[in-house]
């Protein structure tokens, strides 16, 4: 993959990373710091491959990276565990990236299947949250995911137990893992019970799997928004209706041109998204596990496709926007977005 933004002016790469963000597909089981996996294997005794730090996370492909997603996350067990991932992939996202807010996904059954209590998940990513939100000002809201490989009778108990233990700061359903072999209507049932309790809804679709789980997504489960989404591109008459509805795509340039072969960020399929007027805004989906972060996703994609400041300001605005916070929230986090990319506008691009 090309990764170097030289093309671009010194000011205008700060400019990128500098853009006030949220974040709305961003994995906590993907954000773990490798020195803090081989940390946390010590203190427990887990075996790793490997205790390189620099090769912790290597692979090419969804399904091997699944595999080691898995193994780093063998390591967190204690809540304290849980409330450092969460608060260290925040202070990463709020200083490389200028992070304000972002709604995280995590993977119930990942951690319960391996004998953690949900509790102990969820306090602990709170924990985690509060304690970066006191620290750095950014906040952050938790989307429990449905792990497709997951039979669906164990993702519906597993929306039953979060429910158990709901918590404020817990605002919705996602699904995640390998699309291709698991499609949306399986999970019908995890996303009824979901729904009734009032929880918001979004899905991983279209990512390897065809345009049609979009519109599954969509009628079936009843998605508010979705994630990923490029292959929607094969049929025109799913993107005309998405654009015509509004629909928010959470798109990941680096991830996906590693896992799905798009290393060229010029002509990739979010390119197209943006081309056809679908609504998209950029995240970093599992940065350290991709050697990314939310300011280099700006750097690199925006820089590459030499976007204007005006495309990039719709952008930052987009996650404002595809957010769930209220309507009160988000009028007043666009406000202060807008006067601090007017204030970045002024001082690097005068
Ligand atoms: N796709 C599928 N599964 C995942 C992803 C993703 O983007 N991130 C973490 N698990
Ligand atoms: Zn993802």
């Amino acid at each position: 993959m090309t990764t170097s933004s030289a093309d671009i002016s010194p000011n205008y790469q700060e400019y990128l990373r500098r853009l006030p963000k949220v974040e709305l597909h961003c994995h906590v089981e993907g954000t773990l710091r490798p020195a803090t996996v081989v940390e946390l294997a010590t203190k427990h005794g887990v075996a790793l491959p490997t205790t390189d730090v620099d090769e912790v996370y290597r692979y090419s492909t969804i399904y091997e990276f699944l595999e080691i997603y898995q193994r780093v996350n063998s390591t967190v067990i204690d809540r304290e565990d849980f409330a450092r991932i969460a608060y260290e992939t925040l202070e990463d996202g709020v200083k490389l990236g200028n992070l304000k807010y972002r709604e995280m996904f995590f993977n119930p059954t990942l951690h319960t299947a391996r004998g953690i209590p949900m509790a102990t998940v969820i306090d602990g990513l709170i924990d985690g949250s509060k304690a970066a939100e006191h620290d750095f000002g950014v906040r952050c809201a938790f989307i429990a995911d449905v792990y497709r490989q997951d039979p669906p009778e164990v993702a519906r108990q597993m929306v039953e137990e979060v429910l158990a233990h709901r918590r404020p700061e817990l605002i919705g359903l996602g699904m995640d893992a390998a699309e291709a072999p698991d499609p949306p209507e399986k999970f019908v049932e995890a996303y009824r019970v979901a729904k009734a309790a009032g929880l918001r809804l979004t899905s991983h679709c279209a990512e390897d799997g065809p345009a049609s789980n979009v519109t599954t997504c969509l009628d079936l489960l009843g998605c508010q928004r979705l994630d990923h989404g490029y292959h929607i591109l094969e049929d025109p008459a799913v993107v005309a209706r998405c654009r015509d509805e509004g629909i928010s795509f959470t798109v990941c340039p680096t991830s996906t041109a590693v896992v799905y072969g798009w290393p060229d960020l010029t002509t990739h399929p979010i390119t197209k998204m943006i081309d056809a007027g679908l609504q998209v805004m950029l995240n970093s989906d599992d940065p350290t596990m991709f050697h990314t972060d939310i300011g280099t996703e700006y750097v690199r994609f925006c820089g590459q496709n030499n976007y204007s400041p005006a495309l990039v300001r719709r952008l930052v605005l987009q996650g404002v926007e595809a957010s769930w916070l209220a309507d009160v929230e988000k009028a007043t986090m666009r406000r202060a977005f807008e006067a601090e990319i007017d204030k970045l506008d002024r001082e690097l691009l005068g």
